[in-house]
Order: structure tokens, then sequence, then C-alpha cells
């Protein structure tokens, strides 16, 4: 939530930060702004909208100056304006701040800042924090050997309740940066001659690998030759530096219209990607390096705790299914933003997961970091390699399938699938799972990319439906046991993308109220497999056509339906039943991207929307 990046080095910093500023836009896109250290000053230049408004708006600007920083916006505080946009300059001119969090007592360091003469042009809770830093510089000694600037912010920082990442320069420090965090991702890129920070390591990838991800109550003071690291309390501490293994590439485009179109497409890759390395040598279950958890403290376990929000709640619930299903033990799930508050008991030997793409959401480290404090031991399934979450977690797996840039999640979905399967198998083996059912199951996983391979070629398809579908208001997404979680994602991947009311129940839940919805204004997307839910949801369909309900069917290949009963019908391969819920997700993301492409909606940047939610 909200883009920073900040630049100091040899070259102009403006460009670099604009470009910056762009590859970080799925990360708040109400507003942009740049400011940078000139000869004469401070030059600022701000914009609601896109980052291509800014970069208009600070052509008109020249700038030329070797330091800056830069913020793209999702609103907290203060609504969609060029004055709320980012940076912010204390009402002394002297020091410029790009925030991201929120401030919590802002309005007691507005009332003693008003005090003290200083005024206040935005409503945001950032131009507190840049007074504040402004009204501490004034009063730090000039010369005493110390960066000037580095303990007036660390002044401040002692004062300040909430979260934040912030980058701050002032005018009569050339060539220093400093930055801290506390809830909100920071990361330095260690350059040659140049040094870099971000909130994203994919705004500086493009310049170095090298990186430093600071940690909750570390700061930074860059210059273009040094960098150091120190805490809010006390004096410096020594750097851990990391190399970032994927390179530029990864995040653009290549021949792809939008980012969720080519991470559909890369999801076979994806697959591959996480699976790669992780299957026994005997073939017969699931191996994970980081679980930092011996197989016989694993076996000690009898119940499971996943705690997630969105779209990776819904890979939760499909775990919860396998797990439940093919290793015989309980698993509850809840939403990470109300297991954090609710004091759920939990049973003495439960191992505690949470699962994030991003690795910031703030709600879900929030419940890894209660689970913790019960002491219960807290893994992670967790794609961005350094996050946060990745690195409170006692273990976990990492993802591996690079940079996920759509706001709408795709291939981050489809490969938490694939762990919790795998976790299943894992587990089952551990219990009651024979050798050669685990065998049947790795084979399955291992054939995974290939069947997503299949139904991607009925893309043509799938777009054609689409068009069909796209004047419509409301829409229903209906499936069972594992196919449930589906419906319930097919729902919120068509809702945040196309902004059409969509709800996902249990087939047979429709009956007990969303049958109400039910006529020739809304149709159904039903997913009917082969098995003993069969006929059931067969009669699910019955009851909606007999409501003059449009149907479209995602179905297996070979099934024989009832004539007439579908109105559209889009298959998906037989498959083992871990394979199934990867599968079936393929055509509702596809269903929905060409939907919103019909009503010609920004998918990549959908409204009010942010990918990764570091507030609460
Ligand atoms: C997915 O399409 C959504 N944009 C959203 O629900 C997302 O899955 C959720 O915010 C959780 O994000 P995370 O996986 O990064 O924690």
């Amino acid at each position: 939530m909200c883009g920073i990046v900040g630049y100091t080095g040899k070259q102009k910093a403006a460009p670099f930060i604009l470009e910056g500023l762009k590859r970080l836009e799925y990360r708040g896109y109400d507003s942009a702004g740049v400011a940078v250290q000139e000869k004469g000053g401070l030059k600022l230049a701000k914009k609601t909208g896109r980052v291509a408004n800014l970069e208009q708006e600070a052509a008109k600007h020249r700038l030329t100056g070797t330091c800056g920083i830069g913020h793209t916006r999702w609103a907290t505080h203060g609504g969609v304006t060029d004055a709320n946009a980012h940076p912010h300059v204390s009402s002394d001119g002297q020091i410029a701040v790009v925030h991201n969090g929120v401030i919590e007592n802002f309005d007691s360091i507005k009332k003693f800042l008003l005090g003290k003469g200083f005024t206040f042009r935005s409503e945001t809770d950032t131009e507190a924090l840049g007074n504040l830093i402004a009204y501490h510089y004034a009063k730090e000694p000039a010369a005493n050997g110390e960066s000037r600037l580095l303990n007036s912010v660390r002044k401040t920082l002692r004062h300040v309740e909430g979260t934040y990442g912030i980058v701050v320069l002032s005018i009569d420090s050339p060539g220093e940066l400093v930055c801290a965090r506390r809830g909100s991702p920071l990361i330095l890129g260690l350059g040659e001659g140049e040094n870099l920070v971000a909130s994203d390591v994919s705004a500086i990838v493009s310049r170095t690998q090298s990186v430093v991800y600071l940690k909750d109550g570390e700061l930074a003071r860059l210059t273009p030759v040094d960098f150091a690291i120190s805490t809010v309390n006390e004096g410096e501490i020594e750097p851990v530096i990391d190399q970032i293994t994927w390179s530029i590439d990864a995040a653009d485009l290549g021949t792809h219209t939008h980012y969720m179109e080519k991470e559909i497409f890369e999801q076979p890759a994806a697959l591959e990607n996480a699976m790669r390395g992780r299957f026994s040598e005997d073939g017969s279950t699931a191996q994970f390096g980081g679980l930092n958890l011996t197989p016989a403290e694993f076996r000690q376990v009898d119940r499971f705790m996943f705690c997630a929000c969105g779209t990776a709640w819904h890979a939760c619930l499909v775990t919860e299914h396998l797990i439940e299903r093919f290793a015989r033990v309980p698993v509850e799930v809840d939403y990470a933003s109300e297991f954090r508050y609710r004091n759920a008991p939990l049973h003495p030997h439960t191992l505690f997961f949470v699962i994030s793409q991003s690795g910031e959401t703030i709600d879900t480290l929030a419940a890894l970091r209660e689970a913790k404090r019960k002491g219960y031991r807290a893994l992670a399934i967790n794609n961005v390699v350094g996050s946060s979450i990745a690195r409170e977690a006692d273990g976990g797996i990492y993802q591996h399938v690079g940079p996920e840039i759509g706001v709408a999640s795709t291939k981050a979905f489809t490969s938490q699938l694939l762990l919790g399967a795998m976790m299943a198998l894992y587990i089952g083996r551990m219990r009651d799972m024979s050798f050669s059912d685990g065998l049947n199951y790795v084979q399955a996983l291992k054939g995974a990319p290939d069947l997503v391979r299949r139904v991607l070629t009925q893309a043509g398809h799938i777009k054609a439906v689409a068009a069909r579908y796209a004047g419509y208001n409301d829409m229903l997404f209906l499936g069972r046991l594992s196919l449930f979680p589906i419906a319930l994602e097919g729902a919120l991947k068509l809702k945040e993308i196309s902004y059409i009311h969509a709800a996902g129940y249990p087939a047979a839940e429709m009956k007990h109220g969303p049958i109400a919805m039910i006529s020739e204004r809304c149709p159904s997307v039903f997913f009917v497999t082969k098995g003993e839910m069969f006929s059931k949801v067969i009669s699910s369909m019955q009851e909606v056509k007999a409501r003059h309900g449009r149907i479209i069917a995602i179905a297996t290949e070979g099934l024989e339906l009832p004539a007439g009963l579908c109105d559209e019908l889009i298959t998906i391969p037989d498959c083992h039943e871990a394979v199934l819920p990867i599968v079936a997700t393929i055509p509702v993301q596809l269903l929905s991207y060409y939907i919103a492409l019909e009503r010609g909606c920004d998918v990549d940047k959908p409204r009010n929307l942010a990918k990764s939610v570091t507030v609460e």
C-alpha cells in the first residue's frame, strides 16, 4: 500500500524515481509526487492520478538534482488531492518526507506543532511527521560530527505511534537520505556510487541486486557512497546484505497487454517453480526445506490453524479441505483480521500457518504475531522473499513464482493451492496415507502444469463466453467441497476487476437464500465434476434453470449433462482431487479477466484497491 522510492548518487534522481514509481504503481495509484534537492533549494512536483500525470507535471519543473524521493499514494488520511499527495514539505521548507503507514497520534502532534508556529497545508497524518522532524532539526546542533537529519528523525520517531516506512531529506544536507521503518517495508539498494531505497525490490532491481531489508525499529542513513543502519534508540548495527535472485525481466509485461493476463498464462511455469525440488527421492511424498521442524515434531501436531486475507484466505479453505481429506487432521481457518482480535482458544498442539503473497498484509502479520505471542509455532506460505512475514515466521515455504504485479492475485493463488496440496500429502504420508497413494498423489501434482496448459488453450472460447456476460450486474458462483472456495475466488476475482456484484456459495446453500437472486438477469457459474457430488450439483442447476437463470457450467471433460441445462460449457480435464481446485481456478480467472476487458475496466489497477494492504 503506497509505494516509496529514494535515490542518492551521481545521476539525475528524478528519471530513476519516476521509473521506480511506475513499477510500484500497483501499490497505490491515487496520486504521486517527487521531491529533489536542487542547487537553489527543494523542487517538488505532485499530481493526482497515475504516475503518467506526475511525469508531465515533473517535466515542467526541470528536476536535475541527484538526490530525491518519490511516492505513489493509496489514500488513508485525507482525500485524493494534489495537496494530500506526498512528498510533504515542512512549513519551514526544511524537510521533505514520503510515508507509508498510519501515524495514529498525528492529531496530538499537530496540536503541539500548531502551538510552535508550524502550519499545515494538507489533511494527511504525514505532514505532522514532516513538521515534527523539522522542529527537532531546528533544535539539533548544526555540526557535532553526527548527522543532524538522522538525529532529528530518531528523536521524532520516539514520539510517534502507529506504522511507518519513511524516507526523509533536508534541503541543507546534500546527498543525504534518512529512512526508517515500523510496520511498512523498506529495502535499501546498494549500488556503485549510488544508493537507493524503496518499499519494494521491483523499484530498484534494475540498478542493483544487492539489498538490505530494513527491520522494524531500524533507521538507515544513505549517501551516494555510504550507508549505515541504526535503531530508533541506539547506535549502529551490522547490516545483512542479501542478493535478489530475479531480474527486472520477471517484472516486465513482455508481449502481454496486462500483468493479470501475463500472470494467468505464466501459471504452468509458476507451478513448476513452486514444486521444484520438493518431492522426496522415492517419489511418494513432499519435502520442504524451511519448516524448521523435524518430522518427529511435525508428527506431534494434532491440529492446524490457517489464517490469511482475501484470495489467500480462499487458499486456506482449499488447504483445510485437502489436509482433512488426505491426512485426517482437523484444520481451522480464520480471517487474519478476525483472528487477531477475537482471542480464539487454540488447541495445545496446534501448528499455526499464515498464507500471504506479499508477506506484508498487516492483518496477516498481526495474526502471526498473535499466535507467536501465545507461544505457538507459526509458519508461513509466502511469495515475496525477505518480506516481514517471511522474516517473522518460525519457518515456512516460499512460493517461488516471481513478482506478481497485477492487483488481482492469480499465479500466487494457484501456487498456494499447490503448496497446500503438498502440505496435505506431507502430513498424510506421516500418518495413514499409503506409499502407493503417495506415489499417485505426487504423479498427479507433477501433471498439474500440463493440465493448466490445456485449460489455457480454451482462452479464446472463454473470451467469447465473457463477451455474452459482460452486461450483467450480478452473478453467482457455486461449487461443492474443494470447489466451494474456488466459487468464492471466482466471485472475488469478478468483483474486484469488473465491479460486477458477485457472490460464491456451496451449491446446496443456494436454496437457503441466494436463490432469491435468480432470474434471467442473474447468471450462475457452476462447477460440476465427476463423483459423489455430481447428481447433487445437477439438482441445484435444475433449480436455477427452473427460475430462468442462465448457467455457465465449468465441467469435467466427457461428463454427460442433461440436455439444455447449461447455456455455456467450459471444460476442465478429469484429474486428481488434489489438483482439481488448481485446474478449476483457471476458467474463472480468464472469465473475470475478459469480462473486465469487455467492460473497459483497468484490470491491473482496479478502483480503490492496492496490491498489498499494509493498513488496518
Ligand atoms: C487478491 O486478488 C486480492 N487483491 C486480495 O484479496 C489479496 O489476496 C489479499 O489482500 C491478501 O494479500 P496477500 O496474499 O499479499 O497477503
